[in-house]
């Protein structure tokens, strides 16, 4: 089952929205109607309206970096699905661990955002990951399977195909230590494990799951040659459009 694989890049708290229209429209100009790879770029709420323009009629995607669960109502500072679908956004980040560790988002409060992510017909990447303390006691594949099943609770084999999972081991991100190809191999084979177990395997061999970390042009050939690596979830090396680029020519 050959999986098209996915390139994403969570801007994170980057980019005015004058930078952030520089950033796309390059990208713009030097992907044109490349169809090989997905891309997606997710900047921060405050440039996804300019970012949505510039994006129309190309083959680009645009994703949210959070939101939350409920329609409307008296959130002080939330923004919902309906409002991001509202932007033409299509998929969201949701359990980025930033969200779990800063923002105290546990996979109860994940699970209720995939869940209306979904009902809202937006696919959902859920990020999932362990923390270094945790690799060294022996815990990853633990860790990392209570994060999924607690976010895909009550998510049913029909949504199934809307879903992405993003591998991104804690200690990996933004630090310039990158999980080894076959360190990150064992995780995303054992999610899919988890996931045929969940479904069904016909199911879990169409769920796209993306490894972040550190990801860099250089690194990112061997990881993306692994077999159930489809793409990945990009911080700092999506800030530039040419390592964002040469990430994308990688997974071509
Ligand atoms: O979501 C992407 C991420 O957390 C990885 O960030 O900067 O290590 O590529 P970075």
């Amino acid at each position: 089952m050959t999986r098209k694989k996915l390139i994403a890049g969570n801007w994170k708290m980057n980019k005015s929205g004058t930078e952030a229209v520089e950033l796309v429209s390059e990208l713009v100009t030097q992907l044109g109607p490349q169809t090989e790879v997905d891309v997606l770029v997710c900047p921060p709420f405050t440039a996804l309206e300019t970012v949505s323009r510039k994006l129309e009629g190309t083959s680009l995607k645009l994703g949210a970096q959070t939101m939350h669960a409920e329609r409307s109502g008296a959130y002080t500072g939330e923004i919902s699905a309906p409002m991001l679908r509202d932007l033409y956004v299509t998929y969201v980040i949701l359990g980025h661990s930033e969200r779990r560790a800063l923002f105290g988002e546990t996979d109860e409060v994940v699970n209720g955002k995939v869940l209306a992510a979904l009902k809202n017909e937006l696919r959902p990447i859920l990020c999932v990951g362990e923390t270094l303390e945790e690799r060294e006691a022996g815990e990853t594949l633990k860790v990392v399977q209570t994060q999924l099943e607690g976010g895909l609770a009550g998510v049913d084999a029909a949504q199934a195909a809307s879903l992405t999972i993003a591998y991104e081991p804690v200690w990996a991100i933004g630090t310039g230590k990158v999980a080894t190809a076959a360190q990150a191999q064992e995780v995303h084979a054992f999610i899919r494990e988890l996931l045929g177990a969940r479904f069904e395997p016909s199911l879990a061999r169409k769920i796209r799951i993306l490894y972040g970390g550190s990801m860099k042009p250089d690194n990112a050939p061997e990881l993306l040659a692994q077999k159930d690596i489809d793409g990945g979830l990009i911080g700092g090396a999506s800030l530039e459009a040419r390592s964002f680029l040469e990430l994308v020519n990688a997974a071509a």
